[in-house]
């Protein structure tokens, strides 16, 4: 058994204006239950513009849902025209930010090399990264799950800290299964995210690769986040589609009463 508190996140990705945001994050608070967020630590990332309006939310109503983001610029300031500084985001109260989601891999072209700046940059403004791998259908049949997913933690964790790692959350998030209504296996999920854990212990140490939270993401919905979320390596989910309804991610967050 391990002391890990699962973390479960809502990617809202690119949906919902600032007053659909606030609507959502009400319903989601009046659903979830005290017991529910002593027993799992829940953050919601909704796009840059509705933070906020969210931040405020959270805390005139002392709701204890962590406010993440989806993304950042790893500088700390200057000419990079559309992007956002990781400070900006910890001014804000952010707490998690996510960093190598595929999207962000495949619609923009983000790098192992990126993702590592970006991880080191959220790590130097004092929040959490959630950094996502996760390899394609073609990747899968080709039998190249394994080399894949550590070269992408290899390169996305170069020379971060061990005591940085223990705090950090890595998301698996095979690409095939996002948003396609197609979830791993129980069984595939925590293959992987075991793999995951191994990584970070050959990379790392033991102390660290018992403390690294890992989440799976993709297509979890309450039907199937107990058996997911279940599994022995994995200590959360991030989810997208799901968790655009207060109703569907209170359900996964509640997973053990179902
Ligand atoms: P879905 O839950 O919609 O498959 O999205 C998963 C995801 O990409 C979360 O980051």
């Amino acid at each position: 058994m391990t002391s890990r508190k699962p973390l479960i996140s809502g990617n809202w990705k690119m949906n919902l204006n600032h007053f659909e945001a606030i609507q959502l994050i009400q319903k989601l608070s009046y659903a979830l239950t005290k017991d529910d967020i002593e027993a799992v630590d829940v953050s919601v990332h909704p796009p840059f513009t509705d933070l906020r309006s969210v931040q405020t939310v959270l805390q005139a109503d002392k709701i204890p849902i962590a406010l993440g983001a989806q993304n950042c610029h790893w500088e700390a300031k200057g000419a990079f025209t559309g992007e956002i500084a990781p400070a900006m985001l910890s001014k804000l109260s952010v707490q998690y930010v996510i960093t190598g989601h595929s999207e962000r891999r495949q619609l923009f072209g983000e790098t192992n090399e990126d993702v590592n700046r970006k991880v080191k940059a959220i790590v130097k403004a004092e929040m959490t990264p959630i950094m996502a791998c996760g390899e394609t259908l073609e990747q899968r049949e080709a039998g190249e799950v394994e080399d894949h997913i550590v070269t992408q933690l290899r390169e996305g964790l170069a020379g971060v800290k061990a005591d940085d790692v223990s705090n950090m959350v890595i998301a698996y998030e095979p690409i095939w299964a996002i948003g396609t209504g197609a979830t791993a296996t129980p069984e595939d999920a925590q293959e992987v995210c075991a793999l995951v854990r191994a990584t970070v212990l050959d990379l790392y140490n033991k102390p660290t690769a018992d403390a690294v939270r890992i989440q799976y993401g993709g297509s979890v919905k309450p039907g199937t986040a107990p058996e997911i979320l279940t599994q022995p390596d994995i200590d959360g989910a991030l989810i997208g589609g799901a968790a655009l309804s207060a109703e569907d991610f209170a359900h996964c967050i509640q997973y053990r009463l179902r």
